[in-house]
């Protein structure tokens, strides 16, 4: 791999899945491989699970780690060719880009969508110039369109927990929020289920109430529907993440009752197991009797985070060798 930004840039995402699931079992095997790396982790957002879970993913291969909140620690930012910056901003990209790949062999970037302009944000205008000026190879700590890393720790939890003769029915269910949030995460999780369905190993199935279709790029092949009990119905896994709308833009808009998860809800799936990638607010995008009940996985699931980092920086750091 040379990038990590999406799961267009992985050749097996079933190989990658069994990297994570080794490293899991063996996690201080490579060592030597980032001896003398480092990685540098840029934040423009806030995290917990991705800011934590890459560093000790970094960590455990031998690398060194340097982190930088460059929304509030930087200089501000102009991402505008051609302007004569004698505003706000104080640095071009195009600058802070190239010297941050001076001091790093591996960069992660995290740059969430201002939910605006919607073609601003699907162009991905800050994350591919930040690509194409820092020269090494960058993995999406989360972009405006895309969260590749919690994907892929999200299909490491099905794949390593699944115990069933057939493959599973995994439905991703939008749930309520007061706040307009952005597409990335389903978006991703999406992609990643059309490829692993393509590839045979799961049913994919979205439900959302009407107004929150996402892109349809995203969506290639999946089952989607308005109902919720009729996607519940022996679901194996439901994966809840409430988001804003890709139509009307980064609104909120009108939903019916019943869209969040209870153990009630739970009853007509196959003993349905619940995922969401935190952080969530409770009793809002889901109940806590769900949270801490049985059904839940989301501790175990932000726990594979690391795993899935470090199958990725690792799989980077012997692209890097094979480059020498
Ligand atoms: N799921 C996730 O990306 O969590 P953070 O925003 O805390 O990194």
């Amino acid at each position: 791999m040379k990038q990590f930004t999406s799961v267009k840039d992985v050749d097996a995402i079933g190989q990658l899945v069994q990297d994570a699931i080794a490293l899991k079992n063996n996690p201080y095997a490579d060592q030597q491989l980032g001896k003398n790396k480092t990685l540098g982790l840029i934040f423009l957002n806030p995290s917990l699970r991705t800011r934590l879970s890459t560093q000790k993913a970094a960590i455990n291969l031998g690398m060194s780690v340097m982190v930088m909140n460059i929304d509030k620690e930087g200089w501000a930012l102009e991402t505008q060719d051609g302007v004569v910056m004698n505003g706000g901003t104080v640095e071009h990209i195009r600058e802070a880009a190239a010297v941050m790949g001076q001091y790093c062999d591996i960069l992660g970037l995290r740059s969430f969508p201002k939910l605006v302009n919607r073609d601003e944000d699907y162009n991905e205008d800050f994350f591919n110039k930040f690509i194409s000026y820092c020269g090494v190879p960058v993995v999406s700590l989360e972009s405006a369109t895309r969260h590749p890393l919690q994907s892929l720790a999200d299909l490491v939890t099905i794949t390593e927990t699944w115990k069933g003769a057939t493959k599973p029915k995994v439905v991703l269910a939008w749930a309520p929020h007061i706040k307009p949030l952005p597409q990335a995460v389903p978006n991703s999780f999406s992609e990643w289920m059309c490829k692993a369905q393509e590839e045979g190993m799961v049913d994919f199935t979205i439900a959302h109430p009407e107004g929150y279709e996402l892109n349809e790029d995203f969506t290639p092949g999946a089952n989607i529907t308005h109902n919720l009990d009729e996607a519940l119905a022996g679901a194996d896994y439901i994966y809840v993440k409430n988001w804003s709308s890709y139509q009307n833009y980064g609104k909120v808009l009108p939903y019916p009752e019943g869209w969040m998860l209870t153990n009630d809800k739970l009853k007509v799936t196959n003993n349905g197991k619940v995922m969401h990638c935190l952080p969530v607010r409770r009793d809002l995008e889901l109940s806590s009797e769900v949270l801490d009940g049985p059904h839940s996985l989301v501790i175990h699931e932000a726990g594979n985070r690391l795993w899935a980092a470090q199958a990725v920086l690792k799989d980077l750091l012997q692209s890097l060798s094979s480059d020498k």
